[in-house]
């Protein structure tokens, strides 16, 4: 996994984005994208939102992924994304221990800009707001965009989750298709004067 950004831009939403990935291969079948885009002044000040980019792993339209906006499982923000029908769904998630993670119960809101599914991976571009500091039944963190580099985790999955159309009431297996925690080093193309229009096309809420 690459810890010095990939910068790409989203054909379809012109968006920039700093991007980290792992090849198809024995660490993950199918492989994993993730990237982010941030506000015009997140290298010099903590953003507390982001624009998030997964391309992940689905075999037969089967399986989730998940991010973890702190490194580890554990007492961070987690993002679970999967695809069902037409829809990428999303779930904010936080757990202290290695167990079934609980619905995050903080501010944090996920809105879609644009999803794709087709037979092998689903991709999904998201606002993320107060997603960069957490707090949980005491247990507090976040992730700080000055630093100039985030720590983040990965897994993929590759059964579905149960009750996939309802992110509140979702049941997993523990993951199956791959994990770990990368530094991922943000360069100047993370942050962008465009970042405010680009968020305000996320529009879209699946739930
Ligand atoms: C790692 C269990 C759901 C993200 C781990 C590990 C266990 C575990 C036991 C450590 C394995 C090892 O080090 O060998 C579970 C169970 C889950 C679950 C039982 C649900 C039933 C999730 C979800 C996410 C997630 C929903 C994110 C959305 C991670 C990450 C790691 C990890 C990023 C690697 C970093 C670390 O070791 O802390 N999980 N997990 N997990 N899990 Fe989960």
């Amino acid at each position: 996994q690459n810890n010095a950004p990939v910068t790409f831009t989203d054909a379809a939403s012109g968006i920039v984005f700093n991007s980290w990935s792992i090849a198809n291969g024995p660490q993950t079948k199918g492989g994993f994208t993730f990237g982010v885009a941030l506000p015009s002044n997140a290298l010099t000040t903590d953003a507390t939102e982001f624009i998030g980019y997964l391309q992940c792993a689905a075999n037969d339209k089967k399986g989730w992924c998940g991010v973890s906006l702190g490194g580890p499982m554990t007492n961070s923000l987690l993002i679970a994304a999967w695809p069902h029908a037409e829809d990428v769904y999303t779930s904010l998630r936080f757990v202290p221990g290695y167990d079934m993670p609980a619905v995050y119960t903080g501010d944090a809101k996920i809105t879609q800009v644009s999803s794709t599914i087709n037979s092998t991976h689903f991709t999904l571009i998201f606002r993320c707001q107060n997603c960069l500091k957490w707090n949980q039944a005491g247990s507090s963190g976040g992730a700080s965009t000055k630093s100039g580099a985030l720590v983040l985790g990965w897994v993929q999955a590759s059964p579905s989750p149960g009750n996939p159309t309802c992110p509140d009431e979702i049941t997993l297996e523990q993951h199956d298709n791959g994990m770990g925690i990368w530094g991922a080093v943000l360069d100047s193309k993370a942050a962008n004067p465009s970042y405010s229009a680009w968020a305000a096309t996320a529009t879209k809420t699946v739930k």
